[in-house]
C-alpha cells in the first residue's frame, strides 16, 4: 500500500455547478491541466438542485474555493449573483466561469474566447472583414456573435426559427463602423443566397446533436464551396450531417470540441493566472479527440 498524495491539506478546490453535470468532461480537462502544469488543484462536479443555487455559491465561497464553472441551467442566473461582471459576460448576459477572491465573486464568460481561440487555431484565420452567418440565437449564438462583431466581421447574418430572438441579438450587438448585422427568419427565401455568400457559417443550434444525427440546420441549402469554413458547435457526433455535407463539397469543417476545450483552458488561466502554452493546448486537444472517440 502507498499513501495517496494527489490530494493533501494544501490542495485547493475548483468545480462545476449545474444540473445535470454527470456528462461534463470539465473535471477530466482541468485535472489533466493541473497534473501537467504541476498545480495543486482538484476539480469536482457539483450537481445543484433547482432553487439551491444561492446556497451552493455561498457554500463554495465559505469553503474558500478558487473558482468554479457554471453550466446549464444556471449561467444566466449566475450573472445576477456575482459581485462583478466582465465586459463580455455582461454583453452575453451569462456567466460560465467564476473566480472567488477577497470575499468577492467575479463572473466571466469564456465561451466567446473559447470559440475565437479554437476557430483561429483550427482554421489559421480570424473574423476581420468576413461575411458570417450564425444559425440560432440562443446562449451559444450570443457569445459567438458578440465576439465576431468585436473582432471586426464585416457582415453578420443571424438566422433563427424565432425571428424575435434573432432580432434581439442583432440589436444587442449593435453595429460597429463599417459593419452590418441583420436578423433573418429561417423560412426567408433569401437564406440560400445569404449562406452561399458567407465566408463562415456557424451552427449554434442543437440540430444534428446526438441522438438527432440526421438533423440538418440549413433547410435545403447544400451549395457549399471550397472557400467556406463551416463550424458546428456540436461535438457529439464529431461529424454532424452539416459537417459531412460541407466537407463533401470542399469546405473546411470544424466541430465544437475545440470551443469546449479552449473555453475551459481560458477559465483555468483566469483562476490560476498561468498562461497555457500552445503546445500543451494542442496536446490536450489530441488527447480529448481520442478520449471522446471511445
Ligand atoms: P444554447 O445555449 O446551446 O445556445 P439555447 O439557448 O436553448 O441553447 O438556443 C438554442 C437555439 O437553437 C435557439 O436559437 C433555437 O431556436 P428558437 O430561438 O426558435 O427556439 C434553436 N433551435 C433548437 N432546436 C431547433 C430546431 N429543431 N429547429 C430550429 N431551431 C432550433
Amino acid at each position: 500500500m502507498q499513501i495517496e498524495m494527489s490530494i493533501t491539506g494544501k490542495t485547493r478546490l475548483l468545480g462545476i455547478i449545474g444540473n445535470p453535470v454527470e456528462h461534463s468532461i470539465s473535471p477530466q480537462l482541468h485535472n489533466t491541466l493541473s497534473k501537467e502544469l504541476g498545480v495543486d488543484l482538484a476539480y469536482v462536479p457539483f450537481k445543484v438542485e433547482y432553487g439551491n443555487l444561492e446556497k451552493a455559491i455561498n457554500g463554495l465561497k465559505a469553503v474558500n474555493v478558487i473558482g468554479f464553472n457554471v453550466t446549464i441551467p444556471y449561467k444566466e442566473e449566475m450573472a445576477r449573483l456575482v459581485d462583478e461582471l466582465s465586459e463580455e459576460a455582461r454583453l452575453i448576459g451569462a456567466v460560465n466561469t467564476v473566480k472567488s477572491a477577497d470575499g468577492k465573486l467575479y463572473g466571466y464568460n469564456t465561451d466567446a474566447e473559447g470559440f475565437s481561440r479554437s476557430f483561429k487555431q483550427e482554421t489559421g484565420t480570424g473574423f476581420e472583414d468576413k461575411n458570417i452567418a450564425i444559425v440560432g440565437a440562443g446562449g451559444a449564438a450570443r457569445a459567438i456573435a458578440v465576439k465576431i462583431a468585436l473582432e471586426g466581421a464585416r457582415q453578420i447574418h443571424i438566422i433563427n426559427r424565432t425571428f424575435s430572438k434573432a432580432y434581439e441579438l442583432a440589436k444587442l450587438i449593435g453595429e460597429n463602423p463599417g459593419q452590418t448585422i441583420e436578423a433573418v427568419e429561417s423560412g426567408n427565401p433569401r437564406i440560400n443566397d445569404i449562406l452561399a455568400g458567407s465566408d463562415i457559417i456557424v451552427n449554434t443550434t442543437s440540430i444534428g446533436m446526438h441522438p438527432d444525427k440526421d438533423g440538418y440546420p440549413l433547410g435545403n441549402f447544400l451549395d457549399f464551396s471550397g472557400r467556406q469554413i463551416v463550424y458546428d458547435v456540436i461535438y457529439n457526433p464529431a461529424k454532424t450531417k452539416l459537417l459531412m455535407e460541407a466537407e463533401k463539397r470542399g469546405s473546411k469543417i470544424v466541430n465544437g470540441l475545440g470551443m469546449l476545450l479552449f473555453q475551459g483552458m481560458y477559465a483555468y488561466e483566469i483562476w490560476t493566472g498561468l498562461k497555457i502554452p500552445s503546445d500543451l493546448a494542442g496536446e490536450i486537444q489530441s488527447l480529448f479527440i481520442n478520449y471522446l472517440k471511445k
